[in-house]
């Protein structure tokens, strides 16, 4: 190992530890307030049983590209499933939503392309972006009147691209896909609609933002993460059927690398029919939330929840952050605190993940943890959060 290179690596590394940004690898414990497990799915017995069935059936990996050896009846029935759940016409299924997220804006977007997205997008639609050969544009976050103009400005006569999440995974907040959809319509731009934290908890079915604007799922491209309120793994990338065929060609992360082991469909396959059957999940996840901001008032903080199941607290300041997600911690409850490059400079916090499985006395409990950490571990900065 050249001694430079070992040195360098060191002064970044303490760089991190300086500015309070240094990570480390934790494990579960105690109440889940962290997890995109948004609907207590991924260690439901009807799901883990489909996959251990199919690890017997069919072995654990797969053995192959799913263009070589290693496509599986299951990958395309889950793909049907999903498409039809969606209300596309085609779906394809990838090992993770960062991927998938590559997958689309590496194949669709061409030089000489325009992609306009969202200044708070997540780091795998910033990475696909960077990745693809297209020109781009940051637009400010959720400002769907800046569009046009941009759009008349860079990419006249060129194809563009509106990128955005649906529900933005740091803030809670949803994006206004009614307007990036009439933007596309008089522009020609096509939209591109991460719904990694809407799928399976927003919509009547439950499919996401796309279904609760009342849009055509085939007029956009989408990507649905698997890991989050599917409680599996992977992505569906769904959309019109031109999109998906050209994906299965073109999308390099698809072509060249091993399908994911084919239980993971069957785990998906037994998750997507709950989601089917049990919309209770989602009213449950809606209740919880309220009764978040019920025990929170109940202690004067601050802090607004809704419009979604994610709710942010923001501290600013990297190691307060930290200090109180590990006070947090310390009383039972896996609160994380999130920080730079995962949001801006100066907005780090602790982001509040709420899962349908919440009972009220625990949701109870946290409110009085938390607003004890901000009168203890948080006195030292006078905040805004906690009123009276
Ligand atoms: C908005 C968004 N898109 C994509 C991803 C990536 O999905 P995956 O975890 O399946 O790679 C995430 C997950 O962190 C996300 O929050």
């Amino acid at each position: 190992m050249p001694d430079a290179l070992a040195g360098r690596i060191w002064d970044r590394l303490q760089s991190l530890k300086d500015a309070g940004l240094e990570r480390s690898l934790r494990a579960p414990s105690g109440v889940d307030l962290s997890s995109n497990d948004y609907l207590g799915l991924s260690a439901d017995p009807r799901v883990t049983r489909a996959m251990i069935d199919a690890v017997a059936r069919g072995g654990a990996g797969s053995t192959g590209s799913r263009l070589l050896r290693g496509e599986r009846t299951a990958f395309a029935e889950v793909e049907r499933k999903f498409a039809a759940f969606k209300g596309t016409e085609r779906a394809l299924y990838f090992s993770s939503g960062y991927l998938a997220n590559l997958a689309v804006l590496t194949a669709l977007a061409e030089k000489d392309d325009v992609i306009f997205s969202d200044a708070l997008n997540h780091a795998s639609l910033i990475d696909g972006v960077r990745l693809s050969h297209a020109d781009y544009v940051i637009f400010s976050h959720s400002d769907v009147a800046s569009l046009e103009p941009l759009i008349a400005q860079h990419s006249a006569e060129k194809q563009a691209f509106i990128v955005t999440e649906s529900l933005f995974s740091m803030d809670g907040d949803i994006a206004p896909l009614t307007g990036y959809a009439s933007v596309c319509r008089a522009t020609g731009a096509a939209l591109i609609v991460d719904e990694a934290h809407a799928v399976g908890v927003r919509g009547r079915r439950g499919s996401g933002l796309l279904e609760e604007a009342g849009l055509d799922p085939n007029s956009c491209i989408s990507i649905n993460t698997a890991g989050k309120a599917l409680g599996v793994s992977g992505a569906f990338v769904a959309g019109p059927e031109w999109a998906i065929d050209y994906l299965i060609q073109r999308a390099r992360p698809f072509i060249f690398s091993t399908a994911p082991p084919p239980s993971i469909a069957s785990a998906l396959i037994a998750s997507l029919d709950i989601i089917d059957q049990e919309p209770e999940r989602r009213t449950r996840l809606a209740s919880r939330v309220s009764r978040l901001q019920q025990a929170l008032d109940a202690h004067g903080l601050a802090i607004p929840c809704g419009p979604s199941h994610i709710v942010p607290v923001v501290i600013g300041d990297n190691t307060r952050a930290v200090a109180a997600a590990d006070a947090l911690q310390a009383q039972g409850f896996d609160v994380r605190a999130i920080r730079p490059p995962s949001v801006p400079a100066g907005t780090s916090r602790l982001r509040l993940a709420v899962n349908a499985m919440l009972d009220d006395a625990t949701i109870d409990r946290f409110a009085a943890a938390l607003a004890n950490v901000f009168r203890t571990v948080l006195l030292a900065s006078p905040s805004s959060m906690v009123e009276g």
